[in-house]
């Protein structure tokens, strides 16, 4: 069977490593090359030391890129629509891991990234990388964008509900509290170990910038408005969405359940988490650390119409590489699943 032939650009950060450890032993794909500018010619064993005795790939700086069928791009945001038409030349697909073709309006994006777009007339090209919601565009698509890890988790958790138009509009307030390999491996003040070590540290109570993707993605039967916070802990993977919607109408938990179960039945990614006793009840991040699953769960306040929805990923999996490689198998024809099997591990 033919292989694909894949390049990764900036390889040497955190997506990028772990895009790694999925696409070395996914059985169709051959792994061509990675970029870094720091490490060009050290071994990604160097950088990411879980592949020791894996590979002997050796890193390449981007002007030594040669063409193959896919490239994913691992860039901090803002680079790669820069370097958009030299990549455009390539690689017959696109995968792209950063913020810069998630919105499909040029002025929305400049709103929220308070920056004007490098390539507004590309910015339709790019499907919304949850494949959840777009699959059958994936399976046609030449360039993805894979959507971001706090959005993921809240879209995945309210997208039946919007769906079936079962939300009072405005009045959906989300907290994301997520680890900090959020924030990739450039150091900082805020992430140095005494700093973010045991940290609960409310990091963007407004504002934060996945608004605009969540808001684009369950504007489904009109414009929403999503009110989202979001909260840095002291762990390093994980990502737990906690929503409070209004349900517009006396709703009980069976109807609930029959809306999430007619929605993901069929998804391998999804699980709904929701059980009567015993410490499992609803979802944790924990659970989930290196496997591409979603986790939801929920419950209504009896006192109101309130629904608490909670959803869990793996940031750097469902949030990232993991729902990359979703997308570039069914890019690809291949089974959705192909090198995503890893159930997680417990206890952790
Ligand atoms: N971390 C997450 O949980 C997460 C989840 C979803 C999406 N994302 C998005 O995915 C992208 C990558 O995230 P990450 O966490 O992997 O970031 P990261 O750990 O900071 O890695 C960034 C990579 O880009 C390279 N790079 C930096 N500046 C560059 C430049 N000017 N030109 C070429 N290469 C450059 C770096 O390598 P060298 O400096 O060695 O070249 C590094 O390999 C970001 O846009 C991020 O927003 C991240």
């Amino acid at each position: 069977m033919a292989e694909v032939r894949v390049s990764i650009v900036g390889g040497s950060g955190y997506t990028g490593g772990e895009l790694l450890r999925l696409l070395l032993f996914h059985p169709r794909v051959r792994l061509q090359q990675v970029t870094s500018e720091r490490f060009a010619g050290k071994g990604v064993a160097r950088v990411h030391p879980n592949l020791r005795k894996v590979t002997d790939l050796r890193f390449v700086s981007l002007d030594q890129l040669q063409p193959c069928d896919t490239l994913f791009l691992c860039l901090p945001h803002g680079r790669a629509m820069q370097r958009l038409p030299e990549l455009l030349d390539k690689a017959e697909r696109i995968i792209d891991l950063s913020a810069d073709f998630r919105l499909n309006d040029a002025q929305r994006y400049a709103a929220w990234y308070g920056t004007e777009h490098a390539h507004p007339e590309m910015l339709s090209q790019f499907v919304y990388g949850i494949p959840e919601l777009h699959r059958e565009a994936m399976r046609e698509a030449r360039f993805v964008s894979s959507a971001g890890c706090n959005a993921t988790a809240t879209i995945l958790g309210l997208y039946p509900l919007f769906k079936h138009g079962m939300v009072e509009m405005d009045q959906t307030v989300v907290e994301v509290k997520g680890g900090s390999s959020e924030g990739g491996n450039a150091p900082s003040e805020a992430t140095h170990h005494p700093e973010r070590s045991n940290v609960v540290r409310s990091y963007r109570p407004t504002l934060h910038r996945h608004t605009a993707e969540v808001e684009q993605e369950l504007s489904i039967h009109g414009p929403v408005r999503v009110h989202l916070s979001a909260t840095a802990l002291g762990i390093v993977r994980g990502v737990l969405a906690t929503c409070h919607i209004f349900l517009n109408d006396d709703f009980d938990e069976k109807a609930i359940w029959k809306v999430f179960r007619e929605t993901y039945a069929e998804e391998p990614f999804i699980r709904i988490v929701k059980e009567k006793t015993g410490i499992y009840r609803y979802p944790e991040p924990k659970l989930l650390i290196g496997s591409n699953y979603c986790d939801i769960g929920f419950e209504k306040d009896p006192r109101s119409r309130r629904l608490v929805v909670m959803s869990a990923i793996d940031n750097l999996m469902k949030g990232a590489a993991g729902q990359a490689v979703q997308a570039f198998n069914l890019m690809h024809g291949f089974a959705e699943t192909t090198a995503l099997e890893f159930p997680g591990l417990h206890p952790i």
